[in-house]
């Protein structure tokens, strides 16, 4: 074994211990560190790496996917138990977000954006890194920066706004970033929300790495709050690629969950709370 990737926070608890909630949180083990990416919304991630046996003193460096608060509002959890350290991101992770809801004919409004200011997270120790391009962060980790959006089947989620300069426009989340490490058997790809596209930042990740053959991929596809022809759309390309597992969580939903599952049998896992890919 060489790398280990433990589901810390997401949506659903499937391996009799842990807590679930709204977000997305994974623990990576490596010969060279342990690292953190997302840190899930804040109420569960360090009761679980507790129950779980990660121990959140050792994370070398956290990354954070985007600005959505059930993805970084744990961060002052895990930062309370550390000394100063790198948090890697997109310098627009601090953007004001919202989510504009409909339930039950009522539209409600909810602040979904990150729920720190900078620099109450730089006074328990946080370190920003900004990357807006794709960069190695360490030794065969790497962060994708920002995605071009080009397959004609992604589109935003029209629920989602940004407030830039006092004014609310459609969130087009240049912050949404993901990782990649390149493994002896493929790149493993983990997604937060997958914001830009799953097939956009897979697209995006086989032009600057040059490498096609991916060992997992895993995280958030978002394909749960988007049309059945994106997820079939998604689901043809995945058909084409070279993967080994798909360990998909939290905003992928039931709906599409269920449909990658008959889609790819026993390649496919739901990556609940507590699940861990070997490498
Ligand atoms: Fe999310
Ligand atoms: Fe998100």
């Amino acid at each position: 074994m060489e790398i280990r990737i433990t589901i810390l926070c997401e949506n659903l608890v499937g391996k009799l211990v842990g807590s679930g909630e709204h977000g997305f949180s994974a623990f990576i083990e490596t010969e060279q560190g342990n690292y953190l990416f997302d840190t899930g919304s804040g109420h569960s991630i360090v009761a679980n790496s507790l129950i779980l046996n990660k121990d959140l003193r050792t994370v070398q460096k956290i990354f954070l996917s985007h600005g959505h608060s059930d993805h970084t509002g744990g961060l002052p959890e895990v930062l309370k138990l550390k000394e100063r350290v790198d948090v890697h991101s997109h310098p627009h992770v601090f953007l004001d977000r919202i989510a504009v809801l409909k339930e039950n004919e009522k539209e409600t409004k909810r602040f979904v954006g990150i729920p720190y200011k900078k620099g109450y997270l730089e006074s328990l120790g946080s370190n920003f890194v900004f990357n807006n391009n794709f960069i190695e962060v360490e030794k065969g980790l790497f962060l994708t920066g920002e995605v071009p959006r080009k397959t004609p089947f992604e589109k935003p989620d029209p629920r989602l706004f940004a407030e830039v300069d006092g004014k609310t426009t459609q969130d087009i989340f240049l912050d949404d970033q993901s990782l990649i490490l390149d493994t002896g058997k493929g790149l493993v790809l983990i997604l937060g929300c997958a914001h830009s596209g799953m097939i956009n930042i897979i697209n995006h990740v086989v032009d600057k790495t040059g490498k096609e053959k991916f060992y997992a991929i895993l995280g958030g596809t978002h394909l749960d709050f988007l049309t059945p022809e994106q997820l079939e759309e998604s689901i043809n390309v995945l058909r084409e690629m070279e993967f080994e597992r798909i360990g998909v969580s939290h905003c992928t939903g039931m709906r599409a969950a269920f449909r990658l599952h008959l889609e790819f049998g026993e390649r496919f896992f739901y990556g609940c709370v507590g699940s861990v890919l070997e490498i």
